[in-house]
């Protein structure tokens, strides 16, 4: 599988999982074990983006250290309605912004 078929595959199944592991939550030690699933998340895409010579590498991987900063930061003085919340909104953000660069990337890696 190319680079960028590896990556529709993270874009697809493991946001969806990601996303199925946060509507599950019930405890903050959920949020722990969704928190884990996000840092390898994070890692699986920054090897793709190292792989594929991505230029915006760094910001894009600052990104996913401030939101995994953040995520740690909520974990202490939030409930589970509201931290199942904050996290929908922050993978969703993230997705729709540095991760949709990401892909267009990719693909005119692909196509060229
Ligand atoms: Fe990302």
């Amino acid at each position: 599988m190319t680079i960028y078929g590896q990556f529709c595959v993270i874009i697809d199944e493991e946001h969806a999982f990601l996303l199925e592991k946060i509507q599950e939550m019930e405890t903050t030690l959920d949020f722990s074990v969704v928190v884990a699933y996000f840092k390898d998340h994070f890692e699986q895409e920054e090897k793709i983006m190292k792989d594929s010579g991505y230029p915006q590498y760094d910001g894009h991987k600052t990104e996913h250290l401030n939101m995994f900063v953040r995520l740690i930061s909520m974990e202490a003085r939030s409930g589970v309605e509201h931290l199942r919340e904050l996290l929908k909104d922050i993978l969703e953000q993230h997705v729709h912004t540095h991760d949709m660069l990401l892909l267009k990337h990719l693909k005119q890696q692909a196509t060229t």
